[in-house]
C-alpha cells in the first residue's frame, strides 16, 4: 500500500504522516527534508538558492549526514522552498522518492508532489491543508514553545510567501491530486485530524 500526502507548511501533515506510518507499520519519508538538505547545503556554500546552478550543486549532500534538527527550521526552510523551484533539483531528488515509494511492502511520502508526481498511483492520497492564519498560530506556539523571540505577523507573512512559491512553480506545483481526498484540519485538534485519517485511509482499504 502507497500513501501520498501533501499539504503546505503547518497544515498538520507530518504528525499525520508519523501517525499513519506507525498505525499501518508503514515506512515514512518526509521528502521535504531531501529539499531542506539541498537548501541547507546551498546556504553553508554562500550560494544563491534562486540560481539553477547554485540550486543543483547543492544536491550533492550526504543526506545521512545531516540530522533533523539542522534541518527543521524557518531559515533552512526558505532556503528549501527557493531551491525546490529549479526542475533539475526536482529531477535529481525524484529518483530517489520514488524508489521508496515503490518498494515492497508499501510507504508513506509527505511532500507537495507525491500524489501528483511520485506516486501517482498511490492506493490512499490525503491532501492535507488548514487556513494560513491557523498554520501560523501554530508554528508561533511551536516555536514559543523552543523559548524563540518571534512575531506572530512575521510568521503569518513568511507562511504566505511560501504558500505562493510552492503553489505557484511550475515545477510540480503543490495543488491536490485530482482524485485526492481533502482534511482540513483548521477547526480539529491534532488528535482529531489523525483519527480523520487513519479512517479515510480504512475507508480507502475497504472499497479496494
Ligand atoms: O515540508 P517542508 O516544509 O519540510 O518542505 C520544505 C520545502 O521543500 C517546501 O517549502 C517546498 C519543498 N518541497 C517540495 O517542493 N516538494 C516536496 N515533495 C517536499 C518539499
Amino acid at each position: 500500500m502507497i500513501i501520498a500526502i501533501d499539504g503546505p507548511t503547518a497544515s498538520g501533515k507530518g504528525t499525520i504522516s508519523r501517525e499513519l506510518a506507525a498505525h499501518f507499520q508503514l515506512p515514512l519519508m518526509d521528502t521535504g527534508l531531501l529539499y531542506r538538505a539541498v537548501g541547507w547545503t546551498v546556504r553553508e556554500m554562500g550560494g544563491d538558492p534562486d540560481s539553477e546552478e547554485d540550486a543543483l550543486k547543492g544536491c550533492i549532500f550526504e543526506g545521512a549526514l545531516l540530522s533533523d534538527p539542522v534541518l527543521r527550521n524557518e531559515g533552512v526552510g526558505a532556503y528549501a522552498s527557493k531551491v525546490s523551484i529549479h526542475p533539475a533539483v526536482r529531477q535529481t531528488l525524484n529518483k530517489r522518492q520514488k524508489d521508496f515509494a515503490t518498494q515492497p511492502g508499501g510507504a508513506i511520502l509527505d511532500g507537495r508532489d507525491i500524489g501528483t508526481v511520485i506516486a501517482p498511483d498511490a492506493d490512499v492520497k490525503l491532501f492535507v491543508t488548514a487556513s494560513a492564519e491557523a498554520r501560523a498560530v501554530r508554528r508561533f506556539e511551536e516555536m514559543i514553545g523552543r523559548g524563540e523571540k518571534v512575531n506572530f505577523d512575521d510568521i503569518l507573512a513568511d507562511i504566505m510567501k511560501r504558500d505562493e512559491r510552492d503553489m505557484n512553480r511550475s515545477a510540480a506545483p503543490l495543488k491536490p491530486a485530482e482524485d485526492a481526498d481533502l482534511l482540513d484540519t483548521t477547526d480539529l485538534t491534532i488528535g482529531d485530524a489523525v483519527q480523520q485519517a487513519i479512517a479515510l485511509v480504512n475507508a480507502k482499504i475497504s472499497s479496494r
